[in-house]
This record gives C-alpha cells, sequence and structure tokens, in this order.
C-alpha cells in the first residue's frame, strides 16, 4: 500500500569536545539532545512544494518543483528545499509534498535546527517512497545539502540527528562511535546571545591563514583532549572530564571564538565548584556547558543565573531520527 503522509523526528545535538578543529578533519564528541524537531510531509497530488515553518519563522511557502532551488531562498527552508531538490535529482516523483516543520526548541540556542530538520526531512521521505537508505546513506545525502547551503561543515550535527547517543565522530562520517555513557553531570547555559556559525568558522579559517602554524598546533592540542576526553567519559571521571573542559576553552579562547557573555557565565560555573566549563559549538555566543557534581548542580545553577545566563533544562545521549506516524 502506497503511503500518503509520514512524520519523523530528529534530535538537536550539543558539542562536547573537538569543535572548530573538526572541520579541519580531527575528532569531535557530541551529544544528541531530548529537544527533537518534528517534519511531517503529505502528498498533495500537484507539481508544488508547500512549506509550513512557523518555529522557523515562515508560513504558506510555494513553489513549483522545477522552481526548487532557484531565486533567492529565505534561510529557513534553503537546507529543507535544496535536501528536496537533490532528493528528487536522484528519485524522481510525480507529484509534490506538503511539509510542516514543529520544533520543541528554539532556533537561537545552537541545538542544531536546521540539521535536526534536514535529517528528519531526509528520513521521512525515504520512508513515504519505500526507499531504503542506510543511516550513511542519509548522512550523505543530508551532507551534500549542508555543503549546498553553508559549503563549509563537519556534518557532526547531522550524525547526532541520525545516530543519536554520544559520538566520537570524525567527518564526514568516516567514523562514528557510539559511546556508552549512562549519566551526564552536567549544566547547560544560554548566553542569551544567537551565534553564526559559518561566520565563526570564516574566523577561525582567517586566523589560520594569518598564523596556520601557530593555529595547527592548537587543532593538534585539542585533538589530543578529545581522545583523552573519551576515555574519561567511557570510565566515568567526571572530574578529569571537567579539567579537559578547561584545557579545551583555553585553546578556544586562543582561537579567538570565546565571547564576553561565554566567559562570564564560564567563570561564574568554575567559581561555583565546577570541575571546568567551556563554550559549545562554533562560540561567539549560544551555550556553555559545565561538569559538575551531584552536590554542586545547583549552586552552580544559581551561579549561572546570576550572571544572566538561562539555564537549559536538556537531556543529553538522547534517541537519533525516528518515524513519529506514517
Ligand atoms: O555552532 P554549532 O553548535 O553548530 O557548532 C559548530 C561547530 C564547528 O566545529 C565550529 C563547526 C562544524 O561544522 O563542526
Amino acid at each position: 500500500m502506497s503511503l500518503k503522509s509520514v512524520m519523523a523526528s530528529a534530535p538537536g545535538k550539543l558539542m562536547l569536545f573537538g569543535e572548530h578543529a573538526v572541520v579541519y578533519g580531527t575528532a569531535c564528541i557530541v551529544t544528541a539532545v531530548d529537544q527533537r524537531l518534528s517534519v511531517k510531509i503529505t502528498k498533495n497530488g500537484k507539481d508544488a512544494f508547500h512549506l509550513e515553518a512557523p518555529d522557523l519563522g515562515l508560513s504558506a511557502y510555494s513553489k513549483t518543483i522545477s522552481d526548487l532551488g532557484k531565486k533567492n531562498l529565505p534561510k529557513s527552508v534553503r537546507f529543507i528545499e535544496l535536501l528536496y531538490k537533490r532528493f528528487l535529482e536522484i528519485y524522481p516523483q510525480k507529484e509534490g509534498i506538503d511539509v510542516v516543520t514543529k520544533s520543541e526548541f528554539s532556533s537561537s540556542f545552537g541545538f542544531g535546527s536546521s540539521s535536526a530538520v534536514s535529517v528528519a526531512f531526509a528520513y521521512a521521505l525515504a520512508r513515504l517512497y519505500k526507499i531504503k537508505f542506510s543511516k550513511r546513506e542519509l548522512f550523505d545525502l543530508c551532507y551534500q545539502a549542508v555543503i549546498d547551503v553553508q559549503g563549509v561543515g563537519s556534518g557532526f550535527d547531522l550524525a547526532a540527528a541520525i545516530w543519536g547517543g554520544t559520538l566520537y565522530y570524525v567527518p564526514p562520517a568516516k567514523r562514528v562511535e557510539k559511546l556508552s555513557i549512562s549519566r551526564f553531570p552536567m549544566v547547560v547555559g544560554y548566553t542569551g546571545v544567537g551565534a553564526d556559525t559559518p561566520t565563526l568558522i570564516r574566523l577561525v579559517a582567517s586566523l589560520k591563514g594569518k598564523k596556520n602554524k601557530k593555529v595547527d598546533e592548537i587543532f593538534s592540542a585539542i585533538e589530543s583532549i578529545v581522545e583523552r576526553a573519551k576515555g574519561s567519559m567511557e570510565l566515568g571521571d567526571w572530574e578529569s572530564v571537567g579539567l579537559l573542559m578547561q584545557e579545551n576553552q583555553k585553546l578556544l579562547k586562543k582561537l579567538q571564538v570565546s565571547s564576553v557573555e561565554l566567559d562570564r557565565l564560564i567563570r561564574a560555573a568554575e567559581g561555583a565548584g565546577s570541575w571546568g566549563a567551556k563554550l559549545s559549538g562554533a562560540g561567539g555566543g549560544d551555550c556553555m556547558i559545565a561538569v559538575c557534581s551531584i552536590g554542586s548542580k545547583s549552586k552552580i545553577i544559581k551561579a549561572i543565573e546570576k550572571v544572566g545566563g538561562e539555564v537549559m533544562d536538556v537531556g543529553l545521549g538522547a534517541e537519533g531520527v525516528r518515524i513519529e506516524s506514517s
């Protein structure tokens, strides 16, 4: 029986270790968060693509199939539209689709709404048209869309959305290893300032252009932290994980990607007894993470809030992409 409608959802992500260096090929550690983005697609019997994405600030967006990818696309639809265009090039279809997205998290937190939306959308398409994608094939299709839209990116966020859990990741999905971690003694604080990832990636590229040797040394040091952090996390040695976060943060500061707000929240968390804290993701704003003992958690939360941070209530190591209904 042919399906008419499918809904899929995918989780957001939080980078734990290795940002920026991962863009140049080294490993990182990323975890999926338990806030999800869902995409419902329905065959519409027309030569048209309709999109309703209220959480991405878009409603009643419409295009004919032959116009897909043409003209200036609003940022919020770029991923979905270009992904759909690529999908149809490989798997042509007679009729278009209506797409409705719904997010449990604000796109401003840096939890990866574009990666989650791309993965949930591609997974729903595969189910709707009964195409058997391996996780790796799903990754390749979505990664192409990231490159089409952003030009750069390690794909770590797509991996978190696809595989879920906490991953040791070598780009672009050359190695995806699920780490077995049962609890996360961490606090996540939002600075209140949204960050633009491609801008920060360019900033690091420009620094590397000027000081190649120094930046390469920083990347090697980050690479070594990721390896040690993997071991410490698997052992549940969170005190060591915290110290590695401190080390990683110092290197991110040398890359000039931290910010006044991030530094303020990190200092507050460490002053309140955190074993170590760092920015998470591209930097410039978005979120920081702090490792803590159970006993110090509430003190750290209060300290982050006192200096203007918003503590996010998120579970880590969440399930990857899944079908919600079909
Ligand atoms: O800003 P976020 O959370 O999307 O993280 C970006 C992490 C980078 O390493 C800077 C970029 C990437 O694609 O890996």
